[in-house]
């Protein structure tokens, strides 16, 4: 990495953040570890102007974790009602409860201990132990990933672990530098402070102010003049498998029954053979005297976006006009030369195209 950014960035970051960064937030201005680690998990999914409020309630109901640590869950989650992610307010008391009984009330003071504890990742970990006790260590939430990968131009998709984890250590590397102890001791917190302020204030995802920021000269992105385009990170879509059982009931004259999917979910909108979720409730659905008359046909995959389709379709040959035949389904039966002119789901075309 550029030697320059690494002598540099951290003091420019530091006189910015003491002049122009934020001083006022209610969890500021204080190396209590309980305040700063209730602020961090309050602002891990949500954000400053909401937590504010909550954050103020929090501190007035318990003054300190051992108040926390002896409340009941129920009253912990109605202090938590509303900021939703409730997993944060369950591990927020069972953390509480661990500091009182593992380590004689007081939080651990290194970053590697702190992670130990419900619900604290290593990125608030650090937080807790550069603001609290000036460990040099680097936090990397969002907007730090945003201001770094700028800054170094980092161009590697943050998708891959193993590019976080060489970003992690290139965060690290700009830290402020062991000088006289003292003088980490008052920097790390400007520091850390300083790197979101510039994340949330100037270096934002969309329009960063660059002509405002105080690393402009040493940033890469700036540099090539595409600040937008870092971070990289595609999307990892996490993919699921789903089964559906689709009702294929045709009449002699080639007509075939029809519903128009409900908005939203798969296929919205269009027209298609009525879907079920298992064959007995497609079988529930048409008249006792018809089931026998179902026929399973093949089953295929349609891969849609973040899904695969396992299909299956079932046949409903009725011979005769439908007597008893009623299906329970809202929808209609459509003439063999009208279904080609619908919006059909392209498999349920293909099945129909096929037959
Ligand atoms: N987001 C996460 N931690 C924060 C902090 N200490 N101040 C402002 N925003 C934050």
């Amino acid at each position: 990495m550029n030697s320059k950014a690494i002598a540099e960035f951290a003091p420019a970051l530091i006189a910015w953040q003491k002049t122009h960064g934020r001083h006022d937030l209610p969890w500021q201005n204080t190396r209590d570890p309980y305040k700063v680690w209730l602020s961090e998990i309050m602002l891990q999914q949500t954000q400053v102007v909401t937590v504010k409020d909550y954050f103020s309630r929090f501190l007035a109901a318990h003054p300190t974790v051992a108040s926390l640590a002896a409340a009941s869950l129920d009253d912990v989650l109605a202090l938590w009602s509303g900021l939703g992610y409730y997993s944060r307010a369950r591990n927020m008391h069972r953390c509480a409860q661990d500091v009182v009984a593992l380590h004689g009330g007081a939080f651990p003071q290194t970053a590697e201990l702190l992670q130990t504890l419900p619900g604290i990742g290593p990125s608030t970990a650090a937080a807790i132990a550069s603001l609290c006790f000036s460990e040099r260590v680097a936090i990397l939430d969002g907007n730090v990933k945003r201001v770094l990968t700028r800054l170094l131009g980092f161009d590697a998709d943050l998708a891959k672990s193993a590019n976080e984890k060489a970003l992690w250590q290139l965060a690290t590397q700009v830290l402020p530098q062991d000088g006289k102890p003292d003088d980490l001791w008052t920097a790390m917190p400007h520091y850390t402070q300083g790197v979101m302020d510039l994340g949330a204030t100037l270096c934002t995802t969309r329009s960063p102010n660059c002509l405002l920021c105080p690393v402009e000269k040493l940033c890469v992105a700036k540099k090539l003049g595409n600040p937008e385009a870092y971070p990289v990170k595609t999307k990892t879509l996490k993919r699921t498998s789903q089964s559906l059982w689709l009702l294929w009931a045709t009449q002699e004259d080639g007509s075939v029954y029809l519903e128009q999917r409900p908005t939203p979910g798969v296929w919205a909108g269009l027209y298609c053979l009525p879907v079920f979720d298992s064959f007995e409730a497609l079988a529930a659905a048409v008249s006792p005297e018809d089931t026998s008359l179902l026929q399973d046909g093949e089953v295929f995959k349609h891969v849609l976006t973040h899904k695969d389709l396992h299909i299956h379709p079932v046949r409903l040959l009725m011979v005769e006009k439908p007597k008893t035949a009623e299906l329970k389904i809202k929808g209609n039966w459509v003439a063999a030369d009208a279904w080609p002119g619908l919006g059909l789901p392209a498999p349920v075309r293909k099945l129909l195209s096929a037959a």
